[in-house]
């Protein structure tokens, strides 16, 4: 392995944004991820795990260690009539991932086409697009706990998912390296066109008979339409996540707006369009020098090139704070701010 030393993030984010970390290695197995934590010289360092860098805002150069994780593999580990039970390396890519079980006719997460990221990253967020959740899909994943250098599974219930949450977000928080990931998938699909915008695609395209190349196709269309390609404007999808309010925040917002885009989210709660919100406070399309809010979607912040992440955070601040003023609601930021 090689351990780089001030070498910079630019590559690894897909904000795009130019920092350095004071230290990085990649890491190809979980040996090596394990020999690498024994070596003294880094113990007492902070460590950040790196896996595709679409989550992240780099705001200051990192003082610690990155540890991009490179671990590869995707093998069916289990089949029976109904399900194929699929292993995916934390380094593959999510999207690749994607592509791969639509080939091979593995039915489950093509509604999950195109986020951009790591399969490691996966269920740290329970990602989630039109309609589906990894949470739906996830049977276990394998762990490296960075104390005691020994593997762990997780199953279903110890992750704790929730909306874009789990327990390595929360109390697990830095204590493991995610080595693997486990989903069920079926054989025979369970296809998800809930999200009105899926059936409206499948229209446009004339797609007659369901498939789940043809729901990947028609997710892919609508992502490309609305959020900005990161290879050619750096940004880290969507930087909030949709706030959950309670039944009487709710309907005060609605008396005053009574358009406000909102979904039911369980026992008495709204969830609320963020994007909405933020369009509504005047923050969409908005630019500032090479940064700003994106023009069709206005819960991504955009690089447009050679941004600061401290500016692009400032106005995720400003955002928040104009927010909770017109409609108080608090938004909670999505992205990893480091
Ligand atoms: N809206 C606006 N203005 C905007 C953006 C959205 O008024 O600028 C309104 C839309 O008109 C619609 C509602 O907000 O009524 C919802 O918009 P959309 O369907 O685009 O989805 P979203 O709630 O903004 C969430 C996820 C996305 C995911 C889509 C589709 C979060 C934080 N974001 O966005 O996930 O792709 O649903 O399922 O939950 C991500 O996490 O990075 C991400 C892109």
């Amino acid at each position: 392995m090689e351990i780089q030393e001030n070498y910079s993030l630019q590559p690894y984010n897909t904000f795009g944004i130019d920092a350095m970390a004071r230290y990085f290695v990649a890491l190809n197995s979980t040996e090596q991820m394990a020999e690498f934590l024994r070596l003294s010289n880094y113990q007492k360092l902070e460590k950040f795990i790196l896996g595709g860098g679409s989550n992240i805002l780099l705001t200051k150069n990192f003082e610690g260690v990155v540890l991009k994780n490179n671990i590869k593999g995707i093998h069916v580990v289990h089949e029976d009539d109904d399900v194929y039970h699929v292993r995916a390396g934390a380094g593959e890519n999510w999207h690749q991932l994607v592509m791969h079980c639509i080939d091979h006719g593995y039915a489950g997460i093509e509604n999950l086409s195109l986020i951009p990221g790591n399969v490691g990253a996966s269920p740290m967020q329970n990602i989630g697009a039109y309609g589906v959740e990894i949470k739906d899909v996830f049977v276990a994943l394998e762990a490296l706990n960075m104390h005691t250098g020994e593997v762990e599974t997780f199953h279903r219930c110890d992750c704790e998912f929730g909306y874009r949450e789990s327990v390595f977000k929360r109390q697990l928080k830095g204590q493991y390296i995610i080595t693997s990931v486990t989903l069920q998938l079926h054989k025979t699909p369970q296809f998800n066109t809930s999200y009105g915008a899926i059936e409206q695609e499948l229209e446009n395209m004339g797609v007659t008979e369901l498939s789940i190349r043809n729901i990947s196709q028609a997710v892919i269309n609508i992502r490309s339409s609305k959020l900005p390609d990161p290879n050619k404007i750096g940004n880290s999808g969507s930087f909030f996540k949709n706030p959950v309010v309670d039944a009487n925040l709710f309907k005060k917002v609605q008396a005053a707006f009574p358009d406000v885009a909102a979904y039911p989210a369980g026992e008495g709660k709204m969830k609320i369009a963020a994007g909405w919100l933020i369009e509504q406070a005047g923050w969409k399309g908005k630019t500032f020098n090479n940064y700003g809010v994106h023009k069709k979607q206005a819960l991504v912040l955009v690089n447009y090139g050679g941004a600061a992440g401290k500016d692009i955070f400032q106005l995720s601040s400003d955002i928040r704070q104009s927010v909770a003023e017109k409609f108080g609601v608090t938004l909670e930021r999505e992205v990893n701010i480091l």
